[in-house]
C-alpha cells in the first residue's frame, strides 16, 4: 500500500527519493535571475552573498597548502588542527564546550550539514519544525529526507522572531526537531537570549533536536547579542549547530562548513560523508585552520560587518519613507524583508521590467513569506543608493 505524503509517494517505510526530487519545487530565485540576465542595466539585490573578496591572508594560507604539498583526502570529519581550531573559537566565542575528536564535523559548506544532519534521525513521517520565512535549504532538506515540514508563522510586527507558544501548539508525537536560524536569512531578525532560552525549554521538555543555523553569527548590528543555543543548559547534547566560513570571511566559494553534535550525531554523519564527498577540500581546510587563529581574519570580519550595517542604515532610512512598503529593521545578516501588500512573484517581477532591480520574492521563503521580497544589501552603496532610487520611482508609479 503507499499513500501520498505531501508530494513525494511512501512505500511503507521507504521513501522514494525521485519522487520526492519531482515534488520539490524549482527555487524560486533562479527564476527571477533568469529572467534579470535577459534584461540590461539592472541592479541586483537578489543573490545573498558577500560582495567582498576573501581577506588576502587567507587565499596566502590555500596557497602555503598548497605548495606544502596538502592535495590529498583528509579524515571523513575533516583535518585535526581545524577541528581544534574550531573547537577552541567555539569555547571562546560561543560557550560550547565540543571535543575535537567527537563532537565536530567539518562539512562542505553550511548547506550540506543539514541534508547530512537530518539523515542521521528523520524517518519517513516524522515532523521538523521551521519558523516561516525560511531559509530555502532548510525546508528541502527535510523533505529530501522524507520529513514533513511543519511552518510556524513568523510576522514583521515581532520582527519576525519566532514565539514559543506558537511552537509549543504543533508539537506533536512526530516531532523531531525545531530548525532555527539566527541571524536569519531572509528576515535579517536576531533571536534574543529570551526567546532561545523558552525554546530550549520546549527541546528538553518534548526531548526534540534544535538545529541551529549560525552562518550568519558574525553578521550583528547595533550591539545585538548572537547567543549558541547549544550553549544554554541542558542544550549541548539536543543542538546540531551549523556553521560556516562563507559568510564571516566572505569565503562562498571556498565550500566549507561546519557542525557540532552529540558524537552519535557526527559519527552517523560522518559515515554519509565517507560515500558523498569524502571530505571538504584538503588546502580550503587547512586555510581556514590557519584563519581562526589569524587576529586579522576578526579585523576582517569587523570592517565588512561595519560596512554592512553602513548599507542596512543606508537603506532602512530611505525605505521606511516609501509608501506602500512596511520595512522591517534587520539586525543581523545582510537581508530585508519588507511587506509590500502586493502578489510577491508578481511585485517582482514588475520591478524587474518596470523599476530594473532585481529582488527575490518572499514566497521562496515559504508560506509565509507571501506579500513580502527579501533584499540583499551585500552590495556596493552605490548600487544600493541607485537600486532605492529606482524603488521609490516604481512604487510611486504603482500608485498612479
Ligand atoms: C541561513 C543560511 N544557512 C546556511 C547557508 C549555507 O551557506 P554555505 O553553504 O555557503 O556555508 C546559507 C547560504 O546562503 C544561509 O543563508
Amino acid at each position: 500500500m503507499f499513500f501520498k505524503f505531501l508530494g513525494p509517494k511512501i512505500f511503507g517505510d521507504s521513501v522514494s527519493i525521485p519522487d520526492i526530487l519531482d515534488s520539490i519545487p524549482e527555487s524560486g530565485i533562479r527564476r527571477l535571475f533568469e529572467l534579470a540576465s535577459r534584461q540590461k542595466d539592472v541592479i541586483s539585490l537578489g543573490i545573498g552573498e558577500p560582495d567582498f573578496d576573501t581577506p588576502q591572508h587567507i587565499k596566502e594560507y590555500a596557497l602555503e597548502a598548497l605548495n606544502k604539498g596538502m592535495t590529498h583526502y583528509t579524515p571523513n570529519n575533516g583535518l585535526k588542527i581545524l577541528r581544534d581550531a574550531i573547537s577552541e573559537k567555539l569555547k571562546k566565542e560561543n560557550g560550547i564546550d565540543a571535543d575535537p575528536d567527537k563532537n565536530i564535523m567539518v562539512t562542505v559548506g553550511g548547506n550540506q550539514a543539514f541534508l547530512l544532519a537530518l539523515s542521521t534521525f528523520i524517518r519517513p513521517g516524522d515532523e521538523a519544525i521551521v519558523p516561516s520565512p525560511y531559509f530555502v535549504t532548510h525546508a528541502a532538506a527535510v523533505r529530501l529526507v522524507g520529513g514533513t515540514v511543519v511552518e510556524v508563522r513568523t510576522c514583521i510586527e515581532n520582527d519576525f522572531r519566532v514565539v514559543s507558544e506558537d511552537l509549543k501548539k504543533v508539537v506533536t508525537s512526530k516531532t523531531r526537531c525545531i530548525i532555527i536560524s539566527t541571524p536569519n536569512n531572509p528576515t535579517g531578525s536576531v533571536l534574543k537570549r529570551k526567546d532561545l532560552e523558552e525554546i530550549a525549554d520546549i527541546a528538553v521538555e518534548y526531548n526534540i533536536k534544535i538545529i541551529s543555523d549560525e552562518v550568519y553569527e558574525k553578521l550583528i548590528y547595533d550591539g545585538a547579542e548572537h547567543v549558541s543555543i547549544a550553549s544554554l543548559n541542558g542544550m549541548s547534547d539536543l543542538t546540531i549547530t551549523v556553521n560556516s566560513f562563507s559568510k564571516a570571511y566572505a569565503m562562498t566559494g571556498w565550500r566549507l562548513g561546519y557542525v557540532v553534535a552529540d558524537p552519535a550525531t557526527v559519527a552517523k554523519m560522518t559515515k554519509f560523508q565517507m560515500y558523498l564527498a569524502a571530505c571538504p577540500v584538503s588546502f580550503v581546510q587547512y586555510a581556514a585552520a590557519r584563519a581562526l587563529q589569524d587576529p586579522r581574519s576578526r579585523a576582517a570580519t569587523e570592517s565588512m560587518r561595519q560596512e554592512y550595517q553602513k548599507r542596512r542604515d543606508y537603506l532602512y532610512k530611505r525605505l521606511s519613507n516609501v509608501d506602500g512598503l512596511v520595512v522591517n529593521r534587520p539586525m543581523g545578516a545582510f537581508y530585508m524583508f519588507p511587506r509590500v501588500d502586493f502578489e510577491d512573484n508578481v511585485f517582482a517581477e514588475k520591478l524587474l521590467s518596470e523599476g530594473r532591480v532585481v529582488v527575490v520574492p518572499g514566497s521562496a521563503f515559504g508560506t509565509y513569506g507571501r506579500g513580502h521580497v527579501r533584499l540583499c544589501y551585500a552590495t556596493s552603496m552605490s548600487n544600493i543608493e541607485e537600486a532605492t532610487s529606482r524603488i521609490e520611482r516604481f512604487m510611486r508609479s504603482l500608485r498612479k
